[in-house]
């Protein structure tokens, strides 16, 4: 777990400042900030839009739009947060330069601070915003950069923002974020792996038969097609969220808690992901497109401002990936990746399952299972096999060891965005991705995209509230093997 230094001064300039993501996420997180203290008294929060507001406005509509989600339990802090903010429009990609000279006036209040630019807006501006922010002379050796996903769409519009965002930035000074790597699990994860003895002698292909790594998600797109349209499933969430959990899952022990070591090893993992392509993408591969089902439309009648294209018909918004890691630790051991909307419940968990015992006395039984919930409820499961209580044959039933983070700790857990924005002020980019594991991640994905794309098949429908087509669970049965929920209903 990367260690957080006390709180810097800082500016944070939000680009795309009153959008959504701004306004769901990042300011309530730094909100909750604020409110523990972990925010130096004259750090700034500065949204940049093309909006017209004055800083008064931008208040008012943080007042009325992000009150109701935080708990505002001490009005005099959220009139401390309130009187953080400011705003300052901007003339993206225009002749109106005045906007970068307000910014560039009110950074120049105080030359001594951090500066935080945070590109919550599409890709596609991230090297213009970069440059423009050189060009106004706004980026000093105390600045960073924090960008969004999606980095790109494939391997080469990866490499073209990482190289003009490079042209002006250090790689040091690039934080790019993938909030997965945020949530409480996942850090708990290298705490559970390297703080404790007792699995890393069995964390292995002798000891282990297969790992699940699902995200599935109730939520549909509604409002969302003009985006997911061109991304879908793989590029939304496979690339990066489940990729991350691979990695973590997989490395093998860094030397030493630190940015670097704990990202070399991340990188290494992704270097030896078996690429699938061709033919074999067929049959490593699922995606599926919802369909009409209970009341819930299909992804094709999802609210939108356009109609569907041949691309909407074309998208997946299921998919579920069998990945092998060409190692000594995992030589033959199965990763299934799988991530999907509208399906029954929104759970995102890593299931490791080991081998079964070598030879059983009792009837019934089963493997061993380890579940590393990330939501709904953060915790941790080792499922074992216990004999049920009575006098007469011995029967087996699996029964969850379970820590619970909500119940076992009093304190709050804290959201994602949250962790993530501590980082960033503190400069700490363990959990960010380097450049070379975004690019890794693109190298294994572009050739299933590709194979997608030239494919005349369309994604298997599956009705909308249920746990993705056929093929997904054909996927593991032709195995032998089933999806943690399938074995725990029978
Ligand atoms: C985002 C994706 O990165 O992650 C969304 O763009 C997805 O499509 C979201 O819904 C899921 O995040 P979480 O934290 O709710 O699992």
């Amino acid at each position: 777990m990367p260690t957080t230094s006390p709180a810097h001064t800082a500016d944070l300039v939000v680009f795309g400042g009153t959008g959504d993501l701004s306004m769901r996420k990042l300011l309530p997180a730094l909100y909750h900030s604020d409110r523990d203290g972990r925010l130096s008294p004259e750090t700034r929060v500065i949204a940049m839009s093309r909006g017209g507001l004055t800083d008064a406005d931008f208040r008012g509509k943080v007042d009325a739009e992000v009150r109701d989600r935080v708990p505002v339990d001490d009005p005099a802090v959220w009139q401390r947060f309130l009187g953080r903010l400011r705003h300052v429009s901007v003339d993206v990609g225009g002749a109106d330069a005045s906007g970068w000279e307000a910014l560039a006036r009110l950074l120049a209040e105080d030359e001594q601070r951090d500066r935080v630019y945070y590109l919550a807006s599409p890709p596609r501006t991230f090297g213009p915003f970069c440059r423009e922010l050189r060009e106004a002379g706004l980026v000093t050796p105390r600045s960073r950069v924090v960008l969004e996903k999606p980095l790109g769409h494939d391997l080469p519009s990866a490499q073209r923002i990482n190289d003009e965002v490079g042209a002006i930035f250090d790689e040091h000074q690039i934080f790019r974020i993938d909030h997965y790597l945020g949530k409480e699990t996942v850090q708990n994860l290298l705490v559970l792996r390297f703080a404790n003895a007792f699995l890393e002698p069995i964390w292995n292909s002798l000891w282990i038969d297969h790992v699940q790594i699902t995200a599935a998600e109730t939520v549909g797109t509604p409002g969302r097609r003009g985006y997911y349209d061109h991304a879908g499933a793989l590029r939304d969430m496979v690339q990066n969220h489940l990729l991350q959990l691979l990695t973590l899952t997989a490395m093998e022990p860094p030397a030493r808690n630190d940015r670097e070591a704990i990202r070399d090893e991340k990188v290494k993992v992704l270097q030896a992901l078996r690429p699938i392509a061709g033919t074999e993408v067929e049959r490593f591969t699922v995606r599926g497109q919802y369909t009409e089902a209970d009341g819930m439309p299909g992804y094709l009648d999802e609210p939108a401002s356009t109609p569907p294209t041949e691309a909407s018909r074309r998208v997946e918004t299921f998919t579920a990936i069998r990945a092998e890691i060409k190692n000594w630790r995992w030589a033959g051991v199965p990763f299934y990746l799988r991530t999907g909307k509208r399906m029954p419940y929104r759970r995102s968990e890593i299931v490791v399952q080991f081998k079964d015992v070598p030879h059983s006395i009792f009837p019934g039984g089963g493997p061993n299972r380890l579940v590393l919930r990330l939501q709904p409820e953060e915790g941790i499961e080792l499922h074992i096999m216990a004999k049920e209580p009575g006098a007469g044959e011995v029967t087996l039933k699996p029964v969850p060891l379970s820590l619970n983070f909500g119940t076992t700790f009093t304190a709050r857990v804290p959201e994602a965005y949250e962790r993530l924005l501590t980082d960033v002020l503190a400069g700490n980019p363990t959990l960010f991705m380097r450049r070379d594991e975004v690019e890794a991640a693109w190298r294994w994905i572009d050739p299933i995209l590709s194979a997608w794309e030239s494919s005349s098949d369309l994604p298997e429908p599956y009705p909308a509230g249920t746990t993705g087509p056929a093929g997904a669970h054909e996927l593991l049965g032709r195995s032998g093997r089933a999806w943690h929920e399938e074995e725990e209903e029978l």
